[in-house]
């Protein structure tokens, strides 16, 4: 084992990453932790036996379609929907479909929670305004660099609607089909959780602009573009902020390696909408 290990650390990255994926499909702390802690799901009376299939359906899911998210990923998104209160129902929005994995796995949570979820897509893919090799994207915590196309990411929305009757639980979905630059513009329902899983800053943009307003107050905002220091700056930059959207930017968990989900980075990062700063705990090393 201990030179296996030695060999491990002499691979390039990139299968050293291949690697830490397969072997996450063999034991994953992740999924251990959420099948086995009864708190996942408690305000939905949610079992070891429920947590379990979600775990199968979601791995069959994966198994079957392309997606740019993992499993650790779409766990974490339920488990947050799963703390969301069981009274008051508002909306879960989803901007970034491609094929529908994501998708399938906020929709099995929706189901459980009795709330809708909100899919927003082109179904096109990509568009062209960040396309090219003129619009670089730097991820310098992975090390990695590259360019989007036009098109990349593209999934119809009979292909999504399909996947969503296969695998997850399309009669809690509401699709929503459009360049988010019109189809957000008439957006109207209360937002509980938010995930943006857009790739571009152009299309972050649009999705702040439209929907922010419509998020309850402690409510997550998710993305799945963590690493990508060109979007995540959005988050921080006091002039957009105030000339769109009235206030000081809301700051971004994660910036630059994603939250701790994975082994040396994730994809998902979050902020939350006006938190409720009465919840925090007081430590030792700050004064209170
Ligand atoms: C990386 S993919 C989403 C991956 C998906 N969440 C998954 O788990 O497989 C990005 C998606 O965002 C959509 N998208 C990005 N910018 C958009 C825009 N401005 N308007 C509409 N759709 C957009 C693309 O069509 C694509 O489906």
């Amino acid at each position: 084992m201990i030179s296996l290990k030695r060999i491990y650390y002499y691979l390039p990255k990139t299968i050293q990453n291949y690697i830490n994926t397969m072997a996450s499909n063999v034991s994953n702390n992740t999924e251990e932790d959420f099948i086995n802690n009864d708190n996942y799901g408690k305000l939905y009376d949610l079992k070891k036996k429920d947590r379990e299939i979600i775990i199968r359906r979601i791995r069959y899911c994966l198994s079957k379609i392309p997606s740019a998210t993992n499993l650790n990923v779409q766990l974490h998104l339920i488990k947050n929907i799963l703390e969301l209160p069981n009274n008051e129902k508002n909306f879960i929005v989803e901007c970034g479909a491609f094929k529908g994995a994501s998708s399938v796995a906020l929709s099995i949570a929706a189901k459980i929670t009795e709330r809708k979820l909100i899919i927003y897509d082109s179904f096109e893919g990509l568009p062209d305004n960040e396309s090219g090799p003129s619009h670089k994207r730097e991820y310098p915590h992975l090390k990695i660099k590259g360019h989007y196309e036009s098109g990349m990411y593209c999934g119809s929305l009979e292909e999504v609607e399909k996947n969503l009757k296969n695998f997850g639980e399309y009669d809690h979905c509401i699709i929503r089909k459009g360049f988010y630059e019109n189809s957000l513009i008439n957006h109207s329902e209360k937002i509980d959780l938010l995930f943006l899983d857009v790739d571009l800053l152009s299309s972050t943009k649009d999705c702040l602009k439209y929907l922010w307003k419509h998020i309850i107050d402690n409510g997550y905002i998710f993305t799945d573009d963590s690493c990508d220091l060109k979007v995540v700056r959005i988050w921080f930059d006091k002039e957009w902020w105030s000339n769109n959207l009235n206030q000081d930017p809301p700051g971004y968990i994660g910036s630059g390696c994603g939250i701790n989900l994975d082994k040396e980075f994730s994809s998902l990062g979050y902020t939350i909408k006006n938190p409720n700063l009465e919840n925090l705990s007081e430590i030792d090393w700050l004064k209170n």
